[in-house]
């Protein structure tokens, strides 16, 4: 991160978020979510997908010799100096396919690649509450993983009406694209304050 006399324009300066996305379903609402996110953060940030459909079941013999996926997976990870998860609740819990990458990504034991990333935690959903119970559960897991995520704001996000957010991540309800813009300023902050990691412990 930039020095702390920085402008805090300057202090945003190549941040690399790796960014985590709990569907794959083509027209996911949590990928246009994520898309609405990074459209509406700093301008000079990067970002870079997570590929967690490429990973196997996780398999704990397999973890000192990992698949190729699994390390361009931790590589990806340790790249970057922030991460956003977005999720949708499968079950009111973390869907099954990006729990699995994070248990390999968490793995050999000391070499859990998320260790000191802050992070975002966000997630749309059709229900009431927002993937509430699924966040919920996924912040118990970072904070395991020793992963800063930014208390407030919370990013639930009903996703009503269809076209809330197209598939380029334009959101056409112009109070929730403030509402987003806010959670990526005070993300900023959060990365600021917290300090970017990009060295895995
Ligand atoms: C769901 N859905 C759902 N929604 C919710 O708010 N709470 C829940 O517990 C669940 N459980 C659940 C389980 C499974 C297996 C599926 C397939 C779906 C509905 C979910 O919010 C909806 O399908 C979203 O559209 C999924 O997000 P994406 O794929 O659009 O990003």
């Amino acid at each position: 991160m930039g020095a702390a006399s920085a402008a805090p324009e300057e202090g945003h300066m190549g941040v690399k978020v790796a960014v985590l996305v709990g569907s794959l379903r083509e027209k996911s609402y949590n990928h246009r979510l994520a898309l609405a996110l990074q459209r509406l953060g700093p301008p000079d940030w990067e970002y870079v997908g997570v590929r967690i459909d490429e990973v196997p079941h996780f398999d704990q013999d397999l973890e000192d010799d990992a698949p190729d996926s699994v390390r361009r997976l931790k590589e990806t990870i340790e790249a970057a100096d922030a991460l956003m998860f977005v999720t949708p609740e499968y079950n009111r819990s973390v869907p099954g396919v990006l729990k699995n990458a994070i248990d390999w990504a968490s793995r050999p034991k000391k070499r859990n690649s998320f260790a000191g990333k802050p992070a975002l935690v966000a997630g749309a959903s059709t229900g009431n509450i927002g993937t509430a119970v699924a966040q919920s559960h996924l912040r118990m897991t970072l904070a395991y993983l020793d992963v800063p995520a930014m208390g407030q704001p919370e990013v639930y996000v009903k996703f009503s009406p269809e076209d809330l957010i197209d598939m380029e991540g334009n959101v056409t309800v112009p109070d929730t694209e403030r509402f987003l813009r806010g959670v990526m300023a005070a993300f900023a902050r959060w990365v600021e304050t917290v300090g970017a990691g990009r060295v895995a412990a």
